[in-house]
């Protein structure tokens, strides 16, 4: 486990919150997480590569793939996944190509905390730009990668199916370390 992209947060509790959450922390993906991963990807409605093809992602040294765990301060229940992001390195550039947090968990800063924890390993490994595809229409992840100065290339015309949509290409600069 590599020490250097883990990142504490805080995670607000609502008034009518049922479960106690009070912090996550973001750390790398390992086997055990898969099962909870390829869950989430499928809920959230992303395509996923599913296990097998995430067991192959783990072994790639290009690979960025980290998760949000939400802890629990009685320490009863064992963290939670709740969150996961799937990017990989191609020489100097970084591909996201998945980032996805548990529909209870959404608004707390997870998405982002992700986000920037993989920006920062793939900074380290030598990127300098960073890209990703989004739902045109996708209001929620195209603020979210807006915030973090992701500026929009192009289209990608019926680039989604189910239902058919436009994909944005954007793509962020990201200053040598
Ligand atoms: C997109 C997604 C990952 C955002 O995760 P999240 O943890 O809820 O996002 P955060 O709480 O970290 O939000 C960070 C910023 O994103 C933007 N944002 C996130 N959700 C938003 C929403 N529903 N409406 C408007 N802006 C939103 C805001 O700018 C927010 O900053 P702010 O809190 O200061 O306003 C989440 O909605 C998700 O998993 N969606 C389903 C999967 C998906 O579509 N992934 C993207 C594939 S391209």
């Amino acid at each position: 486990m590599t020490e250097t992209f883990e990142k504490d947060g805080e995670v607000p509790l609502a008034p009518d919150d049922g479960l106690v959450a009070r912090n996550f922390v973001i750390v790398p993906m390992t086997s055990a997480d898969l099962p909870a991963v390829v869950e989430l990807e499928q809920q959230a409605g992303l395509s996923s590569r599913g296990i097998s093809g995430y067991e192959r992602e783990l072994d790639h040294p290009q690979a960025v793939l980290l998760v949000a765990r939400v802890n629990f301060p009685n320490d009863l229940a064992k963290p939670l996944l709740a969150g996961a992001l799937a990017g990989r390195m191609i020489v100097d550039e970084f591909e996201i190509n998945d980032v996805a947090v548990c529909s209870g968990y959404r608004r707390r800063g997870i998405g982002e905390s992700l986000l920037r924890a993989a920006l920062k390993r793939a900074q380290e490994l030598g990127a300098r730009r960073a890209f990703l595809e989004a739902r045109a229409h996708h209001a929620p992840a195209l603020a979210l990668y807006r915030k973090l100065n992701f500026l929009e290339l192009g289209r990608r015309r019926d680039y989604y199916s189910n239902p058919l949509e436009d994909a944005c290409v954007l793509a962020c600069e990201l200053p040598r370390l």
